[in-house]
């Protein structure tokens, strides 16, 4: 028998690494009160907890929002010289953490560096009077980095060391439900190399690859695979990308970032058309396709329940695949950089990423790229 080295081979079936959802994503941004405003009122996402010198921290001031399951941390530096300052300066207002929910973040943390991951942070034990929590990181690509979150023993707002937050304005919500996938951009010819990582180190699986010829357009070219947990409630499509005849969109991410990193969030409604007119009134941009990208929608995906003068209005896309279909519509960047977006999607039955609106949505795309100058 010929010894394996470190990195275990994963196993089929063993899911090694349970992770029960997305806790929290953590953006690193200039001014973490007037994000967090923001998406309160563009986004109707609610108040939830924070956490700065009022509580004891001298280096930081972090704000958190919740609407439904997601939760989002916005997190800017108190004074000049420190890593999140530097942070920012190099890639923007950007994610930083992807926080996973786990029942043992000591063993998460230990499975995963066993079998080669990167540390970020050893398994630390946080306790309030609301009760303990435990915390693990690893990197993954670029600056960006998983933490691993057990909280059974917790009953506070958010964890220790925050203070529920309770300003007096509190906007309606907007239907957002929970994170359905979350996109990272990587450099030329790492993708599989990021693949091997979610596959290797936390054993996840490729559900479906795109190569240069599904995504192209006149110029612009990624590849990309989708990586899922074993329990399907994690979904990291890894983009990287191809050559074209001018710059990929994915390069443009690249070059303004400074590096790898997550390109979108992609958040679930349950009512796409009430959501995306409210994110409109409130003042959220999104990319929009050409009017004629409706005259063979129903040739193209047969019959859809929502009314099609209404997706029109909106702009908002449909695809089908073998199991149902799906509404999506992504955001203009939301920094100055062009780097993050979001997306909102509705599924209904299909569990795939809308492949058939790639070539609409990169022209669309290409469009803006155009009026930036990048392309
Ligand atoms: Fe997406």
């Amino acid at each position: 028998m010929v010894s394996l080295p470190n990195i275990a081979k994963p196993h089929v079936g063993a899911d090694f690494l349970p992770i029960n959802g997305t806790d929290y994503v953590e953006l690193y941004v200039g001014n973490a009160l007037q994000s967090a405003h923001y998406f309160q009122n563009a986004f109707g996402f609610q108040p939830l907890a924070m956490a700065g010198l009022e509580t004891g921290l001298s280096d930081r001031e972090s704000y958190v929002v919740v609407q439904d399951k997601i939760r989002l941390v916005f997190t800017s530096p108190l004074h000049g010289g420190t890593p999140i300052g530097a942070h920012i300066d190099r890639h923007g207002d950007g994610v930083k953490a992807i926080a996973l929910w786990v029942d043992d973040a000591a063993k998460a943390y230990r499975d995963t560096i066993h079998r080669g991951a990167r540390s970020f942070m050893e398994p630390l034990r946080e306790e309030d009077s609301d009760g303990v929590t435990v915390r693990s990181g690893i990197c993954t690509y670029g600056d960006t980095v998983h933490i691993f979150v057990e909280r059974s023993q917790y009953n506070g707002a958010f964890l220790p060391g925050f203070v529920a937050w309770t300003p007096s304005h509190i906007p309606t919500v907007t239907g957002l439900r929970y994170i359905d996938h979350m996109v990272g951009n990587v450099g030329w010819n790492e993708m599989n190399k990021w693949v091997k990582f979610y596959q290797e180190v936390m054993g996840f699986t490729m559900l479906v690859s795109f190569d240069d010829k599904d995504i192209s357009t006149d110029y612009s070219a990624l590849m990309s695979k989708v990586m899922s947990n074993g329990n399907g409630r994690i979904k990291f499509p890894i983009n990287e990308p191809a050559e074209g005849k001018k710059k990929s969109q994915v390069e443009e991410y690249l070059d303004f970032y400074d590096g790898p990193g997550v390109q979108h969030i992609a958040v679930a409604t349950d009512h796409i058309v009430e959501t995306v007119r409210d994110l409109r009134d409130r003042g959220v941009e999104f990319l929009q396709v050409p009017p004629s990208y409706y005259d063979d929608l129903v040739e193209r995906v047969g019959h859809i329940d929502e009314e099609m003068a209404s997706l029109r209005e909106l702009g908002i896309l449909v695809d089908r695949d073998d199991e149902g279909y799906l509404l999506q519509i992504f955001t203009k960047p939301i920094m100055p950089r062009p780097t993050l977006f979001f997306e909102i999607i509705q599924r209904k039955g299909a569990r795939s990423f809308g492949k058939g609106n790639f070539k609409a949505l990169f022209e669309a795309i290409e469009r803006e790229q155009m009026l930036r100058g990048t392309l």
